[in-house]
């Protein structure tokens, strides 16, 4: 299985989801069966490392994320991924803007996997640090639906 998570600059929500669903993974022993990556749909940061805010809320709670780029979503991710999951509702509209009609990818928000029908991550790169511990909280929420739902899928492979 593959998973995308997609934001605007892919420097704070996607990178952070990336880091905290590795992480997930690797606790329910999935590291091996999930390929995970994230991208933004701006091309701005594209290169660049996480923001610092990014960096310090995910090491304090033991992840590390300093190792991502930036990259924009590609169109070959249509073809790539299985599930093509965006932070929030104009992320969510430029991916499907740019779906080719063969795509048989789940595209969706990802709180979807947090029980919230259409609830967004929102953007904190304007805010203060509190906001980028909420981000954090809500990918926690939703990484956690997201393992039960994988589980499901690959136990039906
Ligand atoms: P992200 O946050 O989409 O969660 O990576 C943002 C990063 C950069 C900008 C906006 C949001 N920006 O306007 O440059």
């Amino acid at each position: 299985m593959r998973v995308l998570f997609v934001c605007l600059g892919n420097i704070c929500r996607s990178p952070s989801a990336e880091g905290v669903f590795r992480a997930h993974l690797a606790q329910a022993g999935l590291t091996d069966r999930v390929e995970v990556d994230s991208c933004g749909v701006g091309d701005w940061h594209v290169g660049k490392g996480p923001d610092p805010r990014a960096l310090d809320a995910a090491r304090r709670r033991g992840i590390d994320i300093s190792a991502l780029r930036a990259r924009q979503l590609a169109p070959t991710d249509y073809q790539h991924f299985d599930y093509i999951l965006a932070m929030d509702h104009d992320n969510l509209e430029a991916i499907r803007q740019g779906c080719p009609s063969s795509c048989r990818a789940h595209i969706g928000l990802f709180l979807e996997f947090a029980g919230e029908r259409d609830r967004a991550v929102p953007d904190p790169y304007y805010g203060g640090e509190q906001g980028f511990e909420d981000v954090l909280d809500l990918i926690e929420a939703a990484s956690d639906g997201l393992i039960e739902e994988l589980r499901q899928r690959l136990s039906r492979q």
